[in-house]
């Protein structure tokens, strides 16, 4: 299937990516002084993971480094947004930096800019030291700055040649998941706790920016969230109700602080006791302005007062993960936020599908994630229409990997891996990409030549 890339209208300066993180892709869990990360435990507990797989191997790219930076630039692709494991360069979370694992990072910048790719750098994409979580994790306000010391330590290095730092991925998932329901590690099940994390998360968020740019760094700061715009089931009043809590529990309650300096009341009224303890001028250093913002997009929430909402009433097509595949609350997301918020420039920076691939004779056909991703870049435009300023565009993921409480079972990659051998095949979807980023920028080029008059 082809696509003509000019059916949709980006600037010359708009960014194509992949995504990955550290920790589903590296493998090399105890190599070379690297120390043990939350997931590396949590792997371990009974049942925890679908598959009781681990990222001891993964798809082994630490060892695989080179081959991959090829991969990654014979797709084209101007950015590449990876992760950093903080364990692998800073073993306990404080003290001693582990050179080797630096040196990997080193490598992984230098290769990508070499390739003419720009790196995209998260801090904390989940795996957090074990020594730290012994410590009371995010939990603790003590947290906060070991963070921002491994945050100006990462900037230090690299912070003149990646185009951009994200402190943290998805801190909702780190608090609700990994501390209010627990299916996520560190597997703790008390919401009070969940929302302490959250304010440590967003706190450490606002000083690290101020840190980093007291110490002159160059790259652009910012945060990834993950969102959804959130529909009732129906119009009933309870519903309306429940749909509003959830909007506030899931993006109010990041997009707030961040951006307008506060917490939404009605959350702090549902959570009670549990709302989490604020000192004086947290607030204000949360909203430290960033350079931009990043939103994982992958399905919206339906909610209905007795949860008894089931997305296949919907009749659209749902991905191998259970999610719903619609691209316009994508576009309703974007609007809403432009709408609401002074939003700094956009990027989606994490955007796919899990579906079930067969590699056949050397080929995936995976008809069902190119159209999903195709069709989440036209939502992309149209919000662009709608006003919102957008830079970039990033599919998740690069390759199959590690899908946390799935484990192997759930394929996100564009690039098909066989565990076994760790062969990579690039899937049809990934053939798609790099047609229309080619056919993209020839367009953009002559766009650029006619108004130059060239
Ligand atoms: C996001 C995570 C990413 C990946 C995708 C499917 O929540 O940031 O690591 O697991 O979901």
């Amino acid at each position: 299937m082809t696509v003509s890339a000019s059916s949709f209208s980006f600037p010359p300066e708009f960014v194509w990516g992949v995504a990955t993180s550290a920790f589903q892709i590296e493998g090399a869990a105890a190599q070379d002084g690297k120390g043990p990360s939350i997931w590396d435990t949590f792997c371990r507990v009974p049942g925890a993971i679908a598959d009781n797989s681990n990222g001891d191997i993964a798809c082994d790219h630490y060892h695989r480094l080179e081959q991959d930076l090829d991969l990654i630039a014979g797709l084209g692709v101007g950015a590449y947004r990876f992760s950093v494991s903080w364990p692998r360069v800073r073993p306990t979370g404080h003290g001693d930096w582990n050179p080797k694992g630096l040196d990997f990072y080193e490598r992984l910048v230098d290769g990508l800019i070499q390739r003419g790719i720009k790196p995209y750098m998260t801090l904390n994409h989940w795996d957090l030291p074990q020594a730290l979580q012994d410590r009371g994790g995010w939990n603790h306000r003590d947290i906060v700055h070991r963070f921002v010391e491994y945050a100006r330590g990462m900037a230090r290095r690299m912070g003149d040649r990646v185009a951009a730092i994200t402190t943290h991925n998805e801190p909702w998932v780190m608090a609700m998941l990994g501390h209010e329901t627990g299916i996520f590690a560190p597997g703790i099940k008390d919401r009070a706790v969940a929302m302490q994390v959250s304010h440590h998360l967003l706190l450490s968020h606002g000083l690290a920016l101020q840190a980093l740019r007291a110490d002159g760094c160059r790259s652009r700061l910012g945060i990834v969230l993950n969102l959804s715009p959130v529909y009732p089931a129906t119009q009933s009043p309870a519903d309306r109700d429940a749909a509003r809590l959830q909007d506030g529990r899931l993006l109010r309650w990041y997009v707030d602080p961040l951006l307008k300096a506060t917490y939404p009341l009605d959350v702090l009224e549902f959570l009670g006791a549990d709302a989490p303890r604020i000192e004086s001028g947290d607030l204000a250093s949360i909203a430290t302005p960033m350079d931009f913002m990043g939103l994982n997009y992958y399905s919206r929430d339906v909610v209905s007062a007795d949860g008894s909402w089931d997305k296949l009433r919907s009749g659209r097509e749902i991905t191998d993960m259970g999610w719903e595949v619609y691209p316009e609350g994508l576009t309703d997301l974007l609007l809403r936020l432009h709408r609401d918020y002074p939003l700094p420039p956009m990027y989606v920076t994490e955007n796919g599908g899990a579906f079930e691939d067969r590699l056949v004779d050397g080929q995936v056909h995976d008809e069902a994630r190119t159209r999903y991703i195709e069709a989440h870049i036209a939502a992309v435009a149209a919000a662009m229409r709608g006003g919102v300023r957008m830079e970039g565009y990033m599919v998740w993921s690069l390759l199959d990997n590690f899908e946390w409480a799935s484990g192997y079972e759930k394929r996100f990659g564009i690039v098909y891996v066989d565990y076994a051998s760790q062969r990579r095949t690039l899937k049809d979807s990934a053939l798609w990409f790099r047609n229309f980023i080619r056919g993209h920028t020839a367009a953009q080029r002559a766009d650029k030549a006619s108004t130059t008059g060239a």
